[in-house]
């Protein structure tokens, strides 16, 4: 029989292992708040009073910076948590990590330009559909290592067809990136999501601001300039599990439009018979009405495509990235957050 101490220890591994493997590199603050709690019994108590599911460190300091925890080290987040838990609780018990990154249009937008448009867009696992908005962004992909602004040459900048965006997404580009000479007409896009959120509403956005990672202030100003584009037209969202709502929406786009269904970090949310439901979807979707299938997921968890890289991957690769896929074959591997490209066969044209 599992005692609670057997929780408290879990919960301690896996802040521990959230501060060594997750934050380090990329969050001093989480790394230090993450390497506190672990170590420190009182406060792994409370949170194991939570929902199993919910006790996990992103949702935790997330549901803390929502409500004001201020950053920097364990002793005054310590301090902070103490007094205003029951307000953390209840976030953790009503929210979900749900982080719309609009970055990763720059993994997915050399994979669009490869389908012929005009395109209907559906996003499965949407969140507030900042994703769907690929052809409202600007980009900017050059070699990896130049810097951000000398980067990129004129041949890898793109823009909306009414001019630049204020949301410039750099991406550092190697192998043969097949960089679209244009974006993609989108004549209809539409998005599906368990929760989904609102740009228009304030706490929603507050929530997104809440789950990006305290140093990670590009991402944060990209986030609220992305919310100001969406604000102008705000893409369609319907509330449901993607596997029964995608086959109505695709039922639903315009004849004439190429019907691209994607995603970017939402499989794993799924369990096994839920990927491999929504794999057969896709694949029959394919084959009796030319749907593509575009995603951008951890390595492991779209069924059949880790079958499809190739047997030696970059030197450079993490195993964090994620892998590009087109109709079930690996095209890239991606930074999470569309920062870095890599692609894995020859220009296709
Ligand atoms: C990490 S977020 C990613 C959001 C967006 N795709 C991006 O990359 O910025 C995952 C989203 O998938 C949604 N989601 C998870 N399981 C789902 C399901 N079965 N059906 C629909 N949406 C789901 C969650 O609610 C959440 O908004």
């Amino acid at each position: 029989m599992r005692t609670s101490t057997d929780a408290g220890a879990d919960t301690a591994v896996r802040y521990r292992a959230f501060a060594e493997v997750e934050a380090r590199g990329l969050s001093a603050c989480y790394e230090a708040w993450a390497a506190g709690v672990a170590d420190d019994p009182e406060v792994i108590a409370r949170i194991d009073r939570l929902p199993p599911a919910t006790r996990q460190p992103n949702l935790v300091f997330s549901a803390a910076r929502f409500h004001g925890a201020p950053t920097g080290g364990y002793g005054a987040f310590r301090a902070w948590l103490t007094a205003n838990w029951a307000a953390v609780e209840q976030t953790c018990r009503s929210h979900a990590t749900q982080t719309n990154e609009p970055g990763r249009c720059a993994a997915l937008l050399p994979a669009l330009g490869g389908v012929r448009g005009p395109l209907a867009l559906i996003e499965v696992g949407a969140s507030a559909g900042l994703c769907l908005l690929p052809d409202r962004y600007s980009y900017r992909y050059g070699p990896a290592g130049a810097s951000a602004a000398g980067g990129a040459g004129a041949a890898g900048r793109l823009d909306p067809l009414d001019g630049p965006s204020p949301v410039l997404l750099d991406c550092a580009v190697t192998g043969a990136v097949p960089v679209p000479s244009r974006l993609p007409l989108v004549v209809w896009r539409a998005g599906i999501d368990l929760n989904p959120l609102d740009v228009a509403e304030p706490a929603d956005v507050a929530w997104l601001d809440a789950l990006i990672w305290p140093e990670h202030d590009d991402r944060r100003a990209r986030l609220r300039a992305a919310v100001q584009i969406a604000r102008r037209d705000p893409p369609r969202l319907v509330r449901g599990d993607l596997n029964e709502r995608v086959e109505a929406l695709v039922a639903e786009a315009p004849a004439h439009a190429t019907v691209v269904v994607f995603h970017t970090a939402v499989l794993a949310y799924l369990d096994d018979a839920g990927r491999d439901r929504f794999a057969a979807t896709m694949g029959r979707l394919h084959r009796e009405r030319a749907v593509h299938w575009l995603a951008n997921e951890g390595r492991t968890v779209v069924p059949g495509v880790a079958e499809t890289l190739p047997v030696t991957l970059p030197v450079a690769s993490g195993s964090a990235d994620f892998v590009v896929s087109l109709d079930g074959r690996a095209l890239a591997l991606a930074q999470p957050h569309g920062r870095a490209l890599h692609w894995l066969g020859e220009r296709s044209g």
